[in-house]
């Protein structure tokens, strides 16, 4: 979104998600006009102890490395994502004669509040909607800003293990893009109704409210898989490494009261997580009240007609229906793989087994039409 492409061969790429615990990454190829799966794989970031832990950049290259040989990878060039830490949005109606002067208007209040320095931002904004308001109209804008220098480390990180980042997008509009389109391909109905998708992470979850597929809202939580992880940890006295074994083991699953049931070395061990969930499910319903509030008392705009759900944090079994034992009715968890063609004589998505949901943010980035548009604009500007 914040257009930062080089237009080189895009025909086949890498969407590279590099989360706090996880790379994951999708390959895929254009043909004519359709984009085509080459390949999808993962790798845990090595060196991480704690909840608090930051990954180190020589730990991130080093989990790049060894997906590229274990997805057999072809293509250098790769799609990446903003973390939601470097990304600062907000959704405001601002007033103007015409797109010029909302231009100047939009860019100088998109770093107001921002966690980073104005000088540091990189700023963007859509116009969602508008309406006229006397000889002046009012925009309704999606106002976006990046930090420079948070985008800068990672472009170091990635290009130290040997890749060329082709363009730069926004974590949370990358998967929203791939869960809105699997959702109508899975033949639901997505109207002017707005829908919640919730992206469970390893540290963070983020809540993003989609209307026709435009993001219209998004809200990011510091609670994730890690904090299940450190449940363990902490119930079953055991190092981190051995917690995160344990959750996940085939078979592991929370149960009708939201206690992790898995087998340690001496038999069944069950450790509670009622409140790790509580504390997801308020932040959810907060953050979907808060949008709510936006809108006038029983408003249809307001009302959110479903919530799906997406991020290797999802994949805990038992997760979605704990939820809905707390007012949260999950109503799927997204494939983002569903509807794309495989490429046959390639690595395919047969390491990804049942963790596709866990891909959404990667395969956003990949299928993204970055080039076309940028292509349209430079024929535009040549005529
Ligand atoms: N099969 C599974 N069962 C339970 N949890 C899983 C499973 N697979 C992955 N996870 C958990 O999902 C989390 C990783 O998901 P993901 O790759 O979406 O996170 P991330 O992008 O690295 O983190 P963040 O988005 O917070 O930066 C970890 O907490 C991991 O333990
Ligand atoms: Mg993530």
């Amino acid at each position: 979104m914040l257009g930062h492409q080089n237009k080189l061969d895009t025909t086949a790429r890498v969407g590279l998600d590099i989360g706090h615990h996880t790379v994951n990454g999708v390959e895929v190829v254009e043909r004519a006009s359709e984009i085509v799966i080459r390949s999808a794989g993962s790798a845990a970031i090595p060196g991480l102890r704690s909840k608090q832990d930051l990954p180190e950049p020589s730990a991130v290259a080093h989990a790049i490395k060894s997906l590229w040989s274990s997805a057999r990878f072809a293509s250098r060039k790769v799609v990446l994502a903003l973390p939601p830490t470097a990304v600062y949005m907000k959704w405001l109606h601002l007033e103007a004669a015409d797109e010029e002067e909302l231009e100047q208007t939009a860019s100088a209040a998109a770093s107001r509040g921002a966690p980073f320095p104005a000088g540091d931002a990189i700023t963007d904004y859509r116009i969602l909607s508008w309406r006229c308001a006397g000889s002046r109209k009012v925009y309704f804008t999606l106002l976006v800003a990046a930090s420079a220098s948070i985008m800068e480390d990672m472009l170091n990180t990635v290009e130290s293990a040997g890749l060329e980042p082709v363009a730069v997008d926004i974590g949370v509009a990358a998967a929203v893009r791939s869960a809105s389109s699997r959702t109508q391909a899975s033949g639901i109905l997505w109207s002017g109704q707005p829908k919640a998708h919730c992206i469970m992470g390893a540290k963070n979850t983020t809540i993003a409210v989609i209307r026709e597929n435009a993001l219209e809202f998004a809200r990011t939580v510091p609670v994730g898989g890690n904090d299940f992880t450190e449940r363990i940890a902490e119930h079953a006295g055991l190092s981190w490494a051995e917690a995160e074994k344990i959750k996940m083991a085939p078979g592991v699953r929370l149960n009708g009261e939201c206690a992790m049931v898995a087998s340690g070395g001496s038999g069944e061990i069950r450790v509670p997580c009622e409140q790790v969930v509580g504390r997801l499910a308020r932040e959810i319903q907060r953050s979907l009240k808060f949008f709510k509030s936006q809108y006038a008392e029983g408003s249809y705009l307001g009302m959110i007609g479903g919530t799906t759900a997406s991020g290797g944090g999802a994949l805990l079994k038992g997760l979605d229906s704990c939820l809905q034992d707390h007012g949260i009715e999950i109503n799927g968890i997204v494939n983002p793989f569903a509807g794309f063609s495989v490429a046959a004589e390639s690595g395919g998505v047969q390491d990804v087994g049942d963790n596709a949901a866990a891909y959404t943010t990667a395969v956003g980035l990949a299928t993204a039409d970055y080039w076309h548009a940028a292509r349209d604009e430079d024929l535009e500007a040549v005529a």
